[in-house]
């Protein structure tokens, strides 16, 4: 395996196909999942390239960026057990020129979600995914359902600014009490992951309204709502909870078409993101 922490001369021509899958590093499931899908679409001669960068222009509160787990040593070990070919860990003031003043700015999909509360959190991302497709030339690139908002905001830059890149996703990988995998689930109690839970199942129960035929918001939301917050610790709580429009992120007055149940939970200092298709 190749470790990069700079580009400086190291990045190779190749007509193969090469797969990128961007993170923040504390790899888990989740990001070892991407990685697999990453070396099946790349197949035997290409490659998949690991890219692991906190990145600070997506954070909204100095103290989030500060607390933000790092564990590169077994980052690296991962990558090596899921044969990854190179890894891309550059540092902040080496990615970003120290008077760097050029930014992406999404203004239609970031403005509800997550969006709404974390102010330049989209620009962020997509300035850092950019500039890593521009510095690291992938074919392909895959990114997380988990992250539903985000999927939907690269797709978009893609088809805006015409990126020769192919946008892959996968289902979110969960625990097996449906907690949903994160790097931030590190923060939480293992009594605390186990009441987290809820999340996974609250969304469950509304979504199963859909094989009523049930339409109106409200019911899916009202369900939802219930399930989040019956006898829950009183330091859990809801962020948002949104009922929206698959492709467009806006919110839905009938539900007849593709939908997405999303919500971002605040439980004590974390902050947990989770979504269903519905
Ligand atoms: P990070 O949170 O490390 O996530 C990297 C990728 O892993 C994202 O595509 C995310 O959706 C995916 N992912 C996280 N948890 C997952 C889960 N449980 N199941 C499936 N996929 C999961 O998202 C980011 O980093 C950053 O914003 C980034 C895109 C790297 C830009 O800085």
């Amino acid at each position: 395996m190749q470790h990069l922490p700079s580009l400086i001369g190291h990045l190779p021509e190749t007509e193969e196909p090469s797969v990128l899958v961007p993170t923040m590093g504390a790899l888990h499931g989740g990001h070892a999942a991407l990685i697999k899908a990453a070396r099946e679409i790349a197949g035997k001669r290409g490659s998949v390239l690991v890219s692991i960068f906190v990145n600070p222009l997506q954070f909204d509160r100095p103290s989030d960026l500060a607390e933000y787990p790092r564990t590169l040593e077994d980052d690296l070990a991962m990558c090596r057990e899921l044969d990854v070919d190179t890894v891309f860990t550059p540092s902040s003031h080496e990615f970003y020129a120290l008077d760097h003043s050029i930014t992406v700015t999404e203004s239609r999909l970031s403005r509800r979600l997550c969006g709404a509360t974390r102010p330049g959190h989209f620009d962020g991302v997509c300035t850092v995914v950019l500039k890593l497709f521009t510095s690291l030339r992938p074919s392909a690139a895959v990114f997380g359902k988990k992250d539903y908002q985000q999927l939907a905001i690269i797709r978009r830059l893609v088809r805006d600014l015409s990126v020769p890149v192919q946008i892959h996703s996968i289902e979110t990988v969960r625990e097996c009490n449906g907690l949903a995998l994160s790097s931030r689930n590190s923060n939480l109690a293992a009594d605390q992951r186990t009441d987290a839970a809820r999340i996974h199942r609250a969304l469950r129960a509304a979504r199963d309204l859909r094989e009523n035929g049930e339409q109106r918001p409200e019911v899916y939301l009202e369900a939802a709502r219930y399930h989040l917050l019956q006898d829950a610790p009183p330091e859990m709580k809801i962020e948002y909870l949104e009922l929206v429009d698959r492709n467009t992120l806006q919110p839905l007055s009938a539900v007849t078409g593709p939908a997405l149940l999303a919500t971002a939970i605040s439980y004590g200092d974390v902050r947990l993101i989770d979504n269903m298709e519905v």
